[in-house]
């Protein structure tokens, strides 16, 4: 677990234009200081991340928000107040000074205010708005551990700071904010019910309708993305699995019969979905590891956090 020097030392090589590995309560994040260009756009070349896809903007709390949003509307407000800190992203109008490689030109920024000790430490030492998206390659699978981040990133990265495994696994929930209008970019951390429970109905839009990276309403909600380097299939029905093949099973809770499969990956024995969310990354890429030549994955119900589950499974199937 990182110190409180190595915050020092981190928030320092972020001020300096450095990149920092960072702990968040949803996944590990790979930082850089948002108003240094130079700074974001080594993020860019160290995930291998197409610059049409914007960055969120970390801050350690609402009163840093004024110099970066333009507007900050009643609906906001709300889903602040019940959501913040929290595994909640929300896009905002943004002013001038958000640099164009961080939102990938659009008008509007993704904010977050994350809820994970060492970040908000860290957010508070640095003194500086941090741009930071999950510390994966890109359209891997993300991180949900400091020895995942430095597997998948190693020398990229100049720092890494351990707070221990994620406590929710999958990332946050992004919504667009649009006067009263709220539009689910990216399902994640925070269900849907809770936000409707907050502010009533939520605008779903059909992203994979338009498969055009430009199209998208959210750029990198793409079809293709959190995936294994072994070939996953999602099944509808049981599936048992073809004969002479190395598979794999992901579920939320084992079936009775699991012979047939070299390995068994169960998220949670008692079918609760925020404990399957935060074992789902690490079992993956542990099935990922077990030289497999496909994995199967159930889908989970689709409530709750089985929702932003299902995204990132779909997302990861072979297609
Ligand atoms: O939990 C999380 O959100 C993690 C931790 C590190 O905070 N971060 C994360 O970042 O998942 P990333 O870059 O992997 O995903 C950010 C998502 C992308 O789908 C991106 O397209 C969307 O947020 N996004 C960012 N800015 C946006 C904007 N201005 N308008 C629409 N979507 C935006
Ligand atoms: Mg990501």
């Amino acid at each position: 677990m990182s110190t409180p020097s190595d915050i020092t030392h981190a928030a320092q090589l972020l001020r300096d234009g450095g990149l920092v590995a960072i702990p968040t309560e949803t996944v590990y994040g790979l930082a850089a200081h948002t108003l240094d260009p130079l700074a974001v756009a080594r993020v860019f070349a160290a995930k291998g991340r197409p610059k049409f896809d914007p960055l969120i903007v970390h801050v350690p709390e609402r009163a840093e928000l004024a110099d970066l949003v333009s507007e900050f509307p009643a609906t906001a407000v709300k889903l602040a107040d019940q959501f913040w800190p929290g595994p909640l992203t929300m896009v905002l109008p943004k002013r001038d000074v958000v640099p164009d490689i961080v939102t990938a030109g659009l008008s509007s920024v993704a904010i977050r205010i994350p809820d994970h000790p060492i970040a908000q430490a860290l957010l508070k030492e640095a003194g500086i708005p941090l741009a930071a998206p999950s510390a994966n390659p890109f359209g891997r699978l993300s991180p949900t551990t400091a020895a995942h981040v430095r597997e998948q990133l190693g020398d990229a990265v100049d720092f890494i700071l351990d707070g221990g495994p994620c406590r929710v696994g999958v990332e946050s929930t992004v919504v667009q904010i649009t006067g009263d209008q709220v539009q689910l970019l990216r399902p994640g951390g925070v269900t849907l019910e809770e936000l409707e429970a907050v502010v009533g109905s939520i605008v779903i839009p059909a992203h994979d309708a338009h498969p055009s990276s430009a199209a998208q309403p959210s750029p990198g909600t793409l079809p293709q993305h959190y995936a294994p380097g072994t070939p996953l299939i999602l099944t509808v029905d049981d599936q048992s699995p073809a004969s002479g093949k190395r598979t794999g099973l992901l579920c939320l809770t084992a079936p009775e019969d699991t012979s047939a499969y070299i390995a068994v990956e169960e998220l949670s024995n008692t079918g609760n979905l925020t404990e399957a969310a935060a074992n789902f990354f690490a079992a993956l890429r542990r099935l990922d590891a077990a030289g497999l030549d496909v994995i199967i994955a159930q889908p989970f119900p689709n409530t709750g956090l089985g929702r932003a589950l299902n995204d990132r499974l779909t997302r990861a199937a072979t297609k």
